[in-house]
């Protein structure tokens, strides 16, 4: 089944054991049942090869903002990297979380919530372009087959961070792959938690050098790119 967001749409979310969120509309959780903050290490910091590969100025971009939990392991890491200059972030998101839900959620990962207030803050005021000490965040909102085409910028890393492809195949769809290419710079990568076949094509149609790797946790594998 595939969603089609209209306007001013927000999450649906049910709490599992009265800390995960569950999404409603998509019948699928957040983040990992085990450890989304390790999850999301692996996966995606490791997954881009950072903090490795972090420089002043380095940019990442994501699909599904959700709880904005790997916004803030990559600022950990940005922070434990010794970088003071402003980590780019932007993300695209339909169906956002009020600050309340993301408060939630975050409380579950302590080192994340701890440094989350002061975006959290400007959040709750309805900013979307939220610039801190070290953050220039950018949560992009709608359905990001339309708001990733008419975006001008590139991002160094890329987060792939939809729903389960089999839930939210919109997300993983071959001419938003294409898009998620044409803005990632060069030698840019990407990384994501699913290693779903028609994923894995998509990216290696849009122009990606696709590679399966060790998954978190009970997963498998998971999915690395590098733009070709
Ligand atoms: C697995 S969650 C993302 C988790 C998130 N990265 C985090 O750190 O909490 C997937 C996200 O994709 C969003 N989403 C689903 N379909 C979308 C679409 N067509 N355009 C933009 N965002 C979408 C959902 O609302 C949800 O927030």
């Amino acid at each position: 089944m595939t969603h089609t967001p209209a306007q001013n749409q927000t999450a649906e979310l049910t709490w599992r054991d009265g800390t995960l969120p569950v999404s409603t509309r998509f019948d699928d959780p957040y983040f990992s049942l085990e450890n989304g903050l390790a999850e999301t290490r692996h996966v995606f910091l490791a997954g881009n090869d950072l903090p490795a590969r972090f420089t002043d100025g380095f940019h990442i971009a994501e699909l599904g903002f959700g709880t904005g939990l790997n916004m803030f392991a990559a600022l950990l890491e940005w922070r434990h990297a010794g970088f003071t200059t402003p980590l780019r972030f932007t993300s695209f998101e339909a169906f956002p979380m009020s600050a309340d839900e993301m408060d939630k959620a975050l409380a579950a990962f302590p080192e994340a919530h701890a440094i989350a207030d002061p975006f959290l803050t400007e959040w709750a005021k309805g900013t979307r372009c939220i610039e801190t000490r070290d953050l220039i965040a950018e949560i992009i909102i709608g359905d990001a087959r339309t708001t990733l085409p008419a975006w001008n910028d590139a991002a160094d890393a890329w987060f792939l961070d939809g729903f389960s492809p089999a839930k939210n195949p919109e997300l993983w769809e071959q001419d938003l792959m294409a898009e998620v290419a044409r803005h990632a710079a060069k030698g840019g990568t990407l990384a994501t938690y699913t290693a779903a076949g028609f994923v894995r094509r998509n990216l290696a149609a849009a122009g990606f050098t696709v590679t399966r790797s060790a998954g978190y946790g009970r997963k498998r594998h998971m999915t690395t790119a590098t733009k070709s």
